[in-house]
């Protein structure tokens, strides 16, 4: 690279996985059933139709709690992460990784979500796993909710629409603060807190078919988001209390929107988006609901019940940094309806004609990054880190090797925009790419889909030897953090 290094001394370089697609041992040890162990294998859905990605519907629901399946439900077995940890940790050690991205699955200490105890084999395990990452010095970086909430609190308590659910996950993260506080000072609290629309049923347990209409379904998803804004509050205050220098960051999706053109009506329409995509982590650093966003409810009649306090918790308890992922940029016109559209687990876009794109559909934008970690940080001046980023592909396993060059050139270009961004005054501490090692995919559920640096030897329905394997992109990474980003 011809640009020298300008990440900081003692960047966070590293990867990150979540419990519900890396895992596995979906009922072992007292383990509850959650969100996630629905889900279903969808490989033949439409790219560009996110929204039945995630779907399931209360049919699907029923179904898939009467088996034991994992062949057609693959969050169940993920990686077998639980039983093999030990081994992945040691081969991220080897390539240098400073941090490690996890997240807590709620259903391991808490089956149901309404106990009042938690399990103790869930908080042996957790345990076992930040100690042997502090051992080989992979600083934890942890998510209270990663799309694995109770399915019970699902089926009973109609989500996070109940207020009740604030409490038993304050309750949750308590626990997990006082048992593994020791170990972590960097905790997140809702995973892309921002697709509660996009995604109702994984994110806040709206099934969407139980209200009269799309008009109830919205004003039930904006209730939850409010709970869930109150506990990440909540989560901020008692990380604050218990543990010493905790530092606690909303997690955003960044859906960076550009202007077709330069008509006017388009770039408010890009300025739209993005605003309405910063309105999450807005109240989270700002600790209020933006004027714009209260407008919206007023003028659409969505009444939401507060208690008395709330704005207090959200005003007094916000965060210390912001983190996001960042997949792709989209494309906003008044003419998008008659234009060609591609996909992402996240969004459908207009086609940006100046872009690659993933063997899954997603706009590849390096740049994008940089506009973003700029635009993020001149708007809350906050630290920033990057706890997503990555390309979903195919990958071929030939005689025992991995040649994931485009994976190579992927980060390459990401990382030069990174330093750019350091380089024109953007604070960011950290970055970890988005399933360093193999894990089943979020939106459908496929092996196949590959982020990682590290192959994994199984297949969409699970078969294979679940061996691990060094891709060529492994020792690529490994020299980018041996050099703090000056070799690229
Ligand atoms: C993010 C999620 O939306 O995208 C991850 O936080 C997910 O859980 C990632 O895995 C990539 O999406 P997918 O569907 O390709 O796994």
């Amino acid at each position: 690279m011809a640009e020298k290094s300008y990440f900081p001394k003692g960047f966070l370089w590293g990867g990150a996985i979540a419990a519900n697609q890396a895992e596995g041992a979906w009922d072992k040890d007292g383990k509850g059933m959650s969100v996630a162990d629905v889900a279903m294998y969808k490989p033949n859905i439409d790219k560009s139709d996110y929204v039945s990605q995630w779907h399931v519907s209360p049919e699907q629901i029923e179904e898939a709690m009467q088996t034991d399946d994992t062949v057609y439900y693959p969050k169940r077995r993920g990686i077998d992460f639980y039983h093999r940890y030990e081994e992945d940790l040691a081969l991220m050690e080897e390539m240098g990784m400073k941090v490690l991205r996890v997240s807590i699955a709620w259903t391991r200490l808490f089956p149901t979500g309404t106990e009042e105890e938690p399990i103790q084999a869930g908080i042996d395990y957790y345990v076992r796993l930040f100690k042997e990452m502090r051992k080989r010095k992979i600083e934890p970086l942890v998510t209270l909710s990663h799309y694995e909430m109770p399915l019970y609190l699902v089926n009973h308590y109609d989500g996070w629409v109940s207020r009740e659910v604030v409490d038993m996950f304050v309750t949750y993260s308590k626990v997990c603060f006082e048992h593994f506080g020791e170990y972590v000072k960097y905790w997140l609290t809702f995973n892309e807190i921002d697709s509660v629309f996009r995604h109702p049923f994984t994110t806040v347990g709206v099934v969407e078919e139980k209200y009269a209409s799309k008009k109830e379904a919205e004003a039930a998803i904006y209730q939850a988001l409010h709970h869930q804004f109150v506990a990440s509050s909540l989560a901020t205050k008692y990380a604050h209390e218990m543990i010493e220098n905790a530092q606690v960051g909303c997690m955003l999706t960044k859906t960076l929107a550009y202007p077709l053109t330069s008509n006017p009506e388009d770039v408010l329409l890009a300025q739209r988006h993005n605003r309405d995509n910063s309105f999450y982590a807005d109240v989270q650093v700002f600790g209020e609901y933006p004027l714009f966003m209260k407008r919206y409810l007023a003028e659409n009649d969505i009444i939401i019940d507060k208690l008395a306090g709330d704005d207090e918790i959200l005003k007094q308890h916000t965060v210390d940094f912001v983190s996001f992922s960042y997949y792709m940029s989209m494309i906003k016109s008044v003419n998008e309806d008659k234009m060609e559209k591609v996909g992402g687990n996240l969004i459908t876009s207009v086609k940006n004609p100046y872009l690659d794109i993933s063997d899954w559909g997603w706009q590849v934008d390096p740049v994008g990054l940089r506009i973003s970690l700029i635009d993020l940080y001149d708007r809350y001046h906050l630290p920033l880190f990057v706890v997503e980023n990555g390309i979903g592909s195919i990958d071929e396993l030939v005689d025992g090797k991995v040649h994931d060059e485009y994976r190579i050139d992927y980060f390459r270009k990401h990382f030069e925009q990174m330093n750019l961004a350091c380089k024109e005054g953007v604070e960011m501490f950290g970055y970890t790419s988005w399933g360093c090692i193999d894990i089943v995919s979020a939106s459908t559920s496929q092996m196949s889909k590959r982020y990682g640096f590290i192959y994994v030897d199984a297949d969409d329905l699970g078969n294979g030897s679940y061996d691990r394997i060094k891709k060529d992109s492994f020792y690529w990474y490994k020299k980018v953090i041996e050099t703090n980003g000056a070799q690229l």
